[in-house]
Order: C-alpha cells, then sequence, then structure tokens
C-alpha cells in the first residue's frame, strides 16, 4: 500500500576525504531495514544533463560564478527529476551533498557572496530544505592524508588547503546556525565507531518522525 506520508530528505555534507561516501550505504540499508524505499543519489549529478554538467564542474576551469549557477542548475534538473517526485511518493531520499556544499565550498570556500547564493536557493528551492544533514567533520590533514591515499584529485580536490579550511569553517557555521537539521559527526572515529553513532542517531530520528 503506498503510504500517504511526505518521505524524508537526508543529505551527507563534508569536505572531500570526510568519508561521507564511505557511510551513504550504510544509511541507506539501515532504513531499507525499517521497511523505508530509499533512493540514493548525488549532487552536483543524479540525473543524465545533472552528471553531464558534474563533468563540466568537476574538470573545467570557469568563472565562479558561472559554477555556482552551473551547481543550481544541476541542482533545479535534479529537485524536478528526482528528489520531488520521490518525496511525493512517500520515498526517502539520500543526497550526497546539496545546497550546503555550495554555500560552503562557493561561498565559503570560494568567497562567493553569501547574498548571491541565498537567491539562488530561494529560486531553485524555495519550500525545500533537508529533513536531516549529516555533517562529517575532520581536520584538512586527515581528509588529505584519506584523499591522497585513494584517488585523482578533480578540480577541487586540487584547491589548497585555504580552501578547505574555509568551506570547513562555513559547513561548521551553517551547523550551528541550522541546529534542528543538522548532526555534525567526528569523521576521525573508526568506520564502526561512526556507524554506531549514525545507528543511534537514525534511531532518535525516526522516532521523532
Ligand atoms: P568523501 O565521500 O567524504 O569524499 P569517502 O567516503 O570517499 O570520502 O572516504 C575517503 C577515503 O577515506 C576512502 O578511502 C574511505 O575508505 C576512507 N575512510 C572513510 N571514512 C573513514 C574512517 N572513518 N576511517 C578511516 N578511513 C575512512
Ligand atoms: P563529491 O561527489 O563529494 O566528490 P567525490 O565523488 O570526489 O567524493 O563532490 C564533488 C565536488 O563538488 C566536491 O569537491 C564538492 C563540489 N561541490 C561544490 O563545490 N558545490 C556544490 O554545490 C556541490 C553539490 C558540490
Amino acid at each position: 500500500m503506498k503510504s500517504s506520508v511526505k518521505g524524508k530528505f537526508i543529505t551527507f555534507e563534508g569536505i572531500d576525504g570526510a568519508g561521507k561516501s564511505t557511510h551513504i550505504s550504510f544509511v541507506a540499508d539501515y532504513l531499507k531495514a525499517r521497511e523505508k524505499i530509499v533512493i540514493t543519489t548525488r549532487e552536483p549529478g543524479g540525473t543524465e544533463l545533472g552528471e553531464k554538467l558534474r563533468d563540466l564542474l568537476l574538470h573545467e576551469k570557469m568563472h565562479l560564478e558561472t559554477e555556482a549557477l552551473l551547481m543550481f542548475a544541476a541542482r533545479r534538473e535534479h529537485l524536478a527529476q528526482v528528489i520531488e517526485p520521490a518525496l511525493a511518493r512517500g520515498d526517502w531520499v539520500i543526497s550526497d551533498r546539496f545546497t550546503d556544499a555550495s554555500f560552503a565550498y562557493q561561498g565559503g570556500g570560494r568567497q562567493l557572496n553569501v547574498t548571491k547564493l541565498e537567491t539562488l536557493e530561494r529560486w531553485v528551492h524555495p519550500h525545500l530544505q533537508p529533513d536531516l544533514t549529516l555533517l562529517f567533520d575532520v581536520p584538512l590533514d586527515v581528509a588529505k592524508a584519506r584523499l591522497d591515499a585513494t584517488r585523482t584529485p578533480d578540480k577541487f580536490e586540487q584547491e589548497k588547503s585555504v580552501f578547505f579550511a574555509a568551506t570547513r569553517t562555513e559547513y561548521v557555521r551553517r551547523a550551528k546556525q541550522f541546529p534542528a537539521r543538522f548532526r555534525v559527526i567526528d569523521g576521525t572515529q573508526s568506520i564502526l565507531q561512526v556507524q554506531n553513532e549514525l545507528h543511534k542517531l537514525l534511531d532518535e530520528f525516526i522516532v521523532s518522525g
């Protein structure tokens, strides 16, 4: 039977190498075991067009405002094609990044005027915010060591530590600004410890309805 209850929107955030992607399947499996229909997706990306924009965004140099506009263009498509229909069906949506990433990377890291980002946010999703945002927080050296050990850096991952310091600071600032939806997870813990924390936190989130 179809649920009449609107689905929940969960976003994963953090600087590159914080451990988001590692824990998404754990959270999805946890929710599926509790009979939720779960869609996992990512930004930039999540649609055919969005994945093309992702490729440009992660590999081409561009003006900082072009970058912000393309992030929100990909997001508009993602909302229209994936996120909003899924939530309307009552499904749960887990997205590897959403608009907090634009505030952290384009606003914090690249220093784009926050008013411009707020304007784009109001345009693209005036009435929607994540129900829960999991911020994986790690010191820069931990994130860098993890990335160095595992992958070829894309355009963002090649940025200097001052960029990531500003990005991390903006994430933490937003977590304090929106305490009702943010949960900050100490990403320096072992994967098992993070999973235990996620387990408790999701139990509380589900109970709180
Ligand atoms: P992100 O998606 O935040 O960029 P990933 O989840 O891809 O980060 O993790 C980056 C690397 O760090 C991966 O190789 C992953 O296995 C490793 N990693 C993630 N979380 C932890 C952790 N808690 N402890 C040790 N290594 C981790
Ligand atoms: P991500 O998928 O986390 O990278 P990876 O697959 O390498 O783990 O995100 C891609 C990059 O895009 C990441 O460096 C952050 C950046 N980004 C922004 O700068 N602004 C945004 O609004 C979003 C969604 C991502």
